[in-house]
């Protein structure tokens, strides 16, 4: 049986000292027996869709050159089966490099379509998003991160099973941030099933 493909997008800015980082690190030592290409955002050189750039996509898409370098990361994202994201969270949500990866992946034409109706319909293999997250204090109703990253995921790609992993109030003072981080793992086998 074919492994299964699974893309890590590693939004984690601090790099080896993120406690996020660690506790998706330990999800995914779970997953030995798939495939995982690991994405950390902050190399890939990102850019913003500014004026320039939408008109070249523009362009592109007119010319049906789908396969351009331009829609390099949208034609990973296409093929992978599970989206596993390591995100702290950030002001409500998280960091921007997310979004800026969202952006670029997120075109119509190449990860999803418009029906005849206007309902987005996707064109990727995505099955499952697991969101892991770590938070200085508690995220509560201020789920914004999670709750746009579910949205686009699954009405733009597809997705048909969302997870929300985290660790919370790692921050706060006389919490045991070791401690959150091993009870968190509490949450893996309901993403894993
Ligand atoms: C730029 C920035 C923004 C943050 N915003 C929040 C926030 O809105 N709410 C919160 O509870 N913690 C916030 N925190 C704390 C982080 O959520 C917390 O330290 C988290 O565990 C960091 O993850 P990391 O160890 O993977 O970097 C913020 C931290 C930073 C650096």
């Amino acid at each position: 049986m074919p492994k299964k493909d699974i893309l890590f997008l590693d939004a984690c800015v601090r790099g080896e000292a993120s406690r996020t980082l660690e506790l998706a690190n330990r999800f995914l030592s779970n997953l030995a027996d798939a495939q995982i290409t690991h994405l950390k955002l902050d190399t890939l050189g990102l850019q913003p869709l500014d004026k320039a750039r939408l008109h070249e996509r523009d362009h592109l898409l007119h010319e049906g050159k789908t396969d351009a370098s331009f829609f390099v990361h949208a034609n990973i994202f296409r093929n992978a089966q599970w989206i596993v994201i390591a995100a702290p969270y950030w002001d409500f949500s998280f960091p921007a490099l997310l979004k800026l990866y969202v952006e670029n992946v997120s075109c119509s034409g190449v990860t999803f379509a418009y029906d005849e109706t206007g309902k987005p319909v996707s064109l990727c293999r995505a099955e499952r998003l697991v969101y892991i997250t770590t938070a200085g204090g508690y995220i509560g109703e201020n789920n914004f991160g999670f709750t746009y990253i579910r949205a686009v995921m699954e009405q733009f790609f597809g997705v048909k099973q969302s997870f929300h992993i985290a660790a919370e109030g790692l921050d706060i003072i006389g919490n045991d941030p070791r401690a959150i981080l091993i009870a968190a793992e509490a949450q893996f086998p309901a993403a894993l099933g």
